[in-house]
């Protein structure tokens, strides 16, 4: 490849689009399309996502402490784009796509019953990085749609059909897995079985 030259700035991608609630101290849910998210930490199991101050969102989470990724489909694409452009200080973006929420289970906020995948999180620590302040925060509960996980109670998240984001351009991710972890080093499938087993999540007992 011939590469040109450009000043530093994000050209990064693809990175999930998500969708996190958050709730402000008299109950009031909103929702907001993000971007820069991540994974910090597998123990304790840490994200992170980075909010400008002027966001209503930013507000909530700084009220409560608290808030959820909920992972985005195909199907949420437009609803997604949406959250990312208007302000819940100017329209109810719940009320607007008449989203459907469920109760926290962990913490008080709720979550987008349309998503497969919803992360319950506290916050645990903050720190101001420029435009964006970056939010660490620990996942206390997933709650994972039921169609999604197999008979041996595996997570078949590549069924989802998830949202990426790359450079202004949504994209699904295709059905079709162009590879599976450590199949390029594995000799038989006992790698994947053990990482497989490693990084399950685990039930929450009733
Ligand atoms: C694809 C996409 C990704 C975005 N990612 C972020 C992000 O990572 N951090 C952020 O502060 N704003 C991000 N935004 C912008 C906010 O979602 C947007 O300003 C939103 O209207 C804020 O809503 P609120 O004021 O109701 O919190 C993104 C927007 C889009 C469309």
């Amino acid at each position: 490849m011939t590469k040109e030259l450009f000043k530093g700035s994000i050209l990064f991608g693809p990175v999930p689009a998500v969708l996190v609630t958050t709730i402000n101290r008299e109950g009031k849910v909103n929702v907001f399309t993000v971007g820069w998210t991540g994974v910090a930490c597998s123990h304790p199991p840490l994200v992170t996502i980075a909010v400008r101050k002027e966001r209503l969102s930013y507000d909530n989470i700084r009220a409560t402490g608290e808030f959820v990724i909920n992972l985005t489909t195909r199907e949420m694409v437009k609803m997604t784009d949406f959250c990312g452009c208007r302000s819940g200080r100017t329209v109810d973006k719940i009320k607007h796509f008449g989203m459907e929420l469920e109760p926290g289970s962990n913490i008080v906020v709720p979550s987008l019953k349309k998503s497969p995948v919803a992360l319950e999180c506290k916050v645990r620590s903050v720190t101001e990085l420029g435009s964006h302040d970056l939010f660490v925060a620990e996942i206390v509960g997933n709650k994972v749609e039921k169609s999604l996980i197999d008979q041996n109670g595996t997570i078949q998240l590549g069924k989802a059909g998830l949202l990426a984001y790359c450079h202004g351009e949504y994209f699904s991710l295709s059905r079709q897995p162009l590879g599976t972890f450590g199949y390029s080093v594995a000799r038989k499938s006992v790698r994947q079985a053990r990482h497989q087993k490693k990084f399950a999540p685990r039930k929450v007992k009733k």
